[in-house]
């Protein structure tokens, strides 16, 4: 189960008090981390700027949260760097891929040296990102859809020049969307692209199948889905807090000849577990090609 920190024990050991944040192109995802430190009461508004060029999506964002926005990106970032005292200032690219040459355009030379450059753009590699921008600290993360209601997973890893503090407030900020977990390199960006950020396409195809097989034998598929949906959110946690390995659960569950075997070897004569290692290494080559060739 995933818990919050109380506010009261955030104040103490809070990385993030004091900085501020600009999100350049503050659609889904980046809203998502916006709203995630508010609720988690990491940071305040008013440590919070953004970037949108739609008049509308910018004073929905103000409504909701109450963050202030700005129509050129080179404003927000600019605005999360204050003369006064601040202990960090970190600048999220949230657009989407299509858009970052464009962006990086814009903002180069407008960084601050201590400022940190965060992207959630798949396929960006950090020194694109960093000759681009003519700035040298820059993170690179990789969430997954979860995080938009604070489940997610997000892999990241840095260059050289981020410092332990901003390491921190980066952890901190991603820890909104759920789980992080810091890589070694961007070979391993691209592995987590694979697996988790591509995950959640393989469980919703599980399911759908799951889901049809019983309509297949004859349950209504509003049952069949609230049958599927709990199981395998059950076989989730029961996985994580048994610590045991999956083969183990398994085995304990299957009887001789009974169900679960016969399950079992319908699913390794039809190569299931090929079909779903084929399917991570090939969303691990497709995310390796569209990094090496995504220039605009
Ligand atoms: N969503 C996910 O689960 C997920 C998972 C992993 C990685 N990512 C990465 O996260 C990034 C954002 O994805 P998303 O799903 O949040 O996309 P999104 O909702 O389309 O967000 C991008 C936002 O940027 C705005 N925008 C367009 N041009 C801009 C510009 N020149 N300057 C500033 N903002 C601009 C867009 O406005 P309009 O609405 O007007 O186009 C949109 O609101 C992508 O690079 C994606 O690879 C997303």
């Amino acid at each position: 189960m995933v818990t919050e920190t109380p506010k009261e024990e955030v104040a103490n050991s809070n990385p993030l008090a004091n900085s501020r944040i600009a999100f350049i192109g503050l659609g889904v995802m980046a809203e998502a981390i916006a709203a995630g430190l508010l609720r988690k009461g990491l940071v305040k508004p008013e440590q919070l700027v953004g970037s949108h060029p739609r008049s509308a999506r910018r004073e929905e964002l103000y409504t909701k949260h109450g963050i202030e926005m700005f129509e050129q990106n080179r404003e927000a970032v600019e605005a999360a760097y204050p003369s006064d005292s601040l202990s960090g200032s970190l600048v999220i690219l949230g657009i989407k891929p299509q858009r970052l040459t464009k962006v990086l355009d814009e903002l180069k030379g407008s960084l601050h040296q201590d400022q940190v450059v965060v992207s959630v753009v798949a396929g960006a590699k950090i020194e694109t990102i960093a000759d681009e921008l003519l700035h040298a600290s820059v993170v690179r993360t990789m969430p997954n859809t979860p995080a938009q209601i604070g489940e997610g997973v997000t892999a990241w890893t840095s260059s050289d020049a981020v410092t332990e503090l901003q390491e921190q407030q980066v952890r901190a900020m991603l820890e909104a969307l759920g789980k992080t977990v810091r890589v070694e390199n961007e070979r391993q960006i691209d592995m987590a692209t694979a697996l988790s950020a591509t995950g959640p396409t393989y469980i919703f195809l599980v399911m759908e199948a799951l889901i049809d097989a019983g309509v297949h034998m004859g349950f209504s598929r509003h049952v069949s889905q609230e049958l599927v949906q709990q199981t395998i959110l059950g076989s989730v946690l029961f996985a994580r807090e048994s610590h045991k390995h999956p083969a183990e659960l398994r085995n304990m569950v299957t009887s001789p000849g009974g169900t679960s075997a016969e399950a079992i070897y319908q699913m390794e004569k039809g190569s299931l577990r090929t079909v779903l290692s084929k399917a991570v290494w090939a969303a691990f080559q497709r995310a390796e090609a569209l990094g090496g060739t995504r220039k605009e």
